[in-house]
């Protein structure tokens, strides 16, 4: 069902590798509540040729884009305004990649070099993007910023090493940007803190089906599903979320404040 939350409104959508992302089923979304927006991803990941299909289905174009680089970020925001004909209402940041966890390094021995990729590409890319959009003058007032995090950001979860710390990196700028966009020309910017989903980059963890496991025990609505996750998305995009800003918003079926659930006790068969 549509409600049509996206009408009218201009897009750029970050991400999306095969029909798993989550930034896939943004793009699904933004296209059914009536947005129109352009999809970009690293060159590198064209190659798959997944994100055509996405492209022909929402009547898309795609910009090519490595998010570490101010020129192809400045190519993006220039080019996008000029395909949808007018400034950007909607970005959605949905990158996130570590060699460290690629390669299973524990978080005591991290490469450095891969620990300085990490951060270039998840995190400093939001600050790279909003500062190009803002120079740009490319999001119109009460446009709205949404990146994708994890929870790691606040509690340990050893297995996701150097990310916990980019995340948390990416959620400072968040409010830092926040700020500044805020004041200077009413631009929203958020993260949304997403359940464990089966994804390219959320399968690269060690121990991820376990965890994936544990999280839905622990949640009571269960873990949160990739399109859940598109259709709050969508919500943060839209009019209805005008004063929401600054904010790391957890979509995660109430798993962050729960301590122990009947269920995973009776997984652990330490029921009382
Ligand atoms: N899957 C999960 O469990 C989970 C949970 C919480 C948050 N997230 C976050 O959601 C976001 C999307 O991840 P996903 O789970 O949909 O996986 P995904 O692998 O489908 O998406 C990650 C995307 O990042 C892109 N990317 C990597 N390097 C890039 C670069 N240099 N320039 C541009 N794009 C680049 C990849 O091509 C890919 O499309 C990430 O920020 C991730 O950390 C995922």
């Amino acid at each position: 069902m549509s409600y049509n939350l996206l009408k009218g409104k201009r897009g750029i959508i970050t991400g999306a590798l095969d029909e798993n992302s989550i930034a896939w089923k943004v793009a699904e979304k933004a296209n059914e509540e009536g947005g129109t927006f352009v999809l970009t991803n690293a060159p590198i990941a064209m190659r798959m040729g997944e994100i055509n299909k996405l492209a022909e289905k929402t009547g898309s174009q795609i910009i090519p884009a490595d998010a570490t680089s101010v020129e192809d970020l400045t190519e993006l925001f220039t080019k996008s305004q000029e395909i949808l004909g007018g400034k950007i209402d909607f970005v959605l940041h949905s990158i996130g990649m570590s060699v460290n966890i690629r390669k299973k390094i524990p978080y005591t021995e991290l490469n450095y070099e891969y620990y300085t990729k990490g951060i270039d590409v998840s995190a400093f890319s939001l600050h790279k993007m909003l500062s190009v959009a803002k120079k740009l003058d490319a999001i119109n007032e009460w446009g709205s910023v949404v990146a994708l995090t994890y929870a790691a950001a606040q509690r340990v979860y050893p297995f996701y090493t150097d990310m916990a710390d980019i995340k948390a990196m990416l959620e400072s700028i968040t409010r830092s940007f926040g700020y500044h966009y805020g004041i200077e020309k009413k631009v929203r910017i958020n993260t949304v803190s997403q359940s464990p989903t089966k994804t390219k980059a959320g399968s690269g963890i060690k121990g991820f089906g376990d965890f994936f496991d544990y999280a839905n025990a622990l949640s009571p609505l269960g873990n949160a599903s990739a399109e859940d996750c598109a259709n709050y998305c969508i919500t943060l995009f839209s009019d209805l979320t005008r004063m929401v800003t600054m904010q790391n918003l957890y979509h995660d079926g109430g798993y962050s404040t729960t301590g122990v659930s009947d269920v995973l006790l009776k997984k652990l068969g330490i029921e009382g």
